[in-house]
């Protein structure tokens, strides 16, 4: 339809390494899209606030043990329990910034080791983003930015196995975006791909599932 009401949002994540700058440069797209009037929000995966989400918080602290298997099931649990009131604010028109989804939830497990197939069948049905934008940086120099705040998974060894991870994961939905350029430059980037799909959305291309 053409009506103003059919309008969707569009549905897209930021990934990248610990330390790639996805955070901040996901709130100053909040930001930029909320000051050319579109309707938006800042979603995040993990997302902490929920039952689910506190086990998972627990675990990358420190405070608990989980089988690998089990806790990717808690990672891939929390976005589904998040999927239908995502599936609600993209059909009323609203846009969200996700700040990691699906593709940290295989890189990070299939880094440990477990089978890539396994890993992404809890997945499949989710909502398929309309575009991931992944911040590229060796992991090396996201180590050296410092900040990494002792969780779990906060080790250079073990990012370099989830960069490997994630370089198998592209699709053409992904756009990879040189993370070591200077922050307003990367910036500047983002906006003019992200406002693009915003409005290739707002035409009407389709909302579809993982993974396809
Ligand atoms: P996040 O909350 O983004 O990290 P931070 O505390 O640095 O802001 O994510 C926490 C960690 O969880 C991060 O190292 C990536 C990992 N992770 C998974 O292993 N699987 C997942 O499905 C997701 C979303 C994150």
């Amino acid at each position: 339809g053409s009506n103003s009401e059919s309008k969707r949002g569009a549905l897209i994540v930021l990934e990248g390494l610990d330390r790639s700058g996805k955070t901040s440069q996901s709130s100053k797209l909040l930001t930029y899209l909320e000051g050319l009037g579109h309707s938006a929000e800042l979603w995040r995966f993990p997302d902490r606030s929920t039952n689910v989400g506190q086990m998972i918080s627990m675990y990358l602290s420190n405070k608990s043990q989980l089988d690998d298997h089990t806790i990717h099931l808690l990672f891939s649990a929390n976005r589904w329990e998040k999927r239908s009131l995502m599936e609600t604010k993209l059909k009323t028109g609203t846009t969200l910034i996700v700040d990691r989804y699906s593709y940290s939830g295989v890189a990070f497990s299939s880094a440990k080791g477990l089978d890539l197939e396994w890993c992404k069948a809890p997945e499949i049905g989710l909502l398929s983003p309309d575009l991931v934008l992944y911040l590229d940086i060796q992991p090396e120099k996201a180590a050296e930015r410092g900040g990494y705040g002792g969780e779990r998974y906060e080790q250079l060894e073990f990012q370099k196995k989830v960069a490997k991870c994630y370089q198998g994961l592209h699709d053409a939905s992904w756009k990879i975006i040189d993370a070591c350029q200077p922050i307003e430059d990367i910036e500047k980037q983002l906006q003019e791909i992200v406002l693009d799909c915003v409005l290739t959305c707002q035409k009407g291309k389709p909302l579809s599932n993982l993974w396809s």
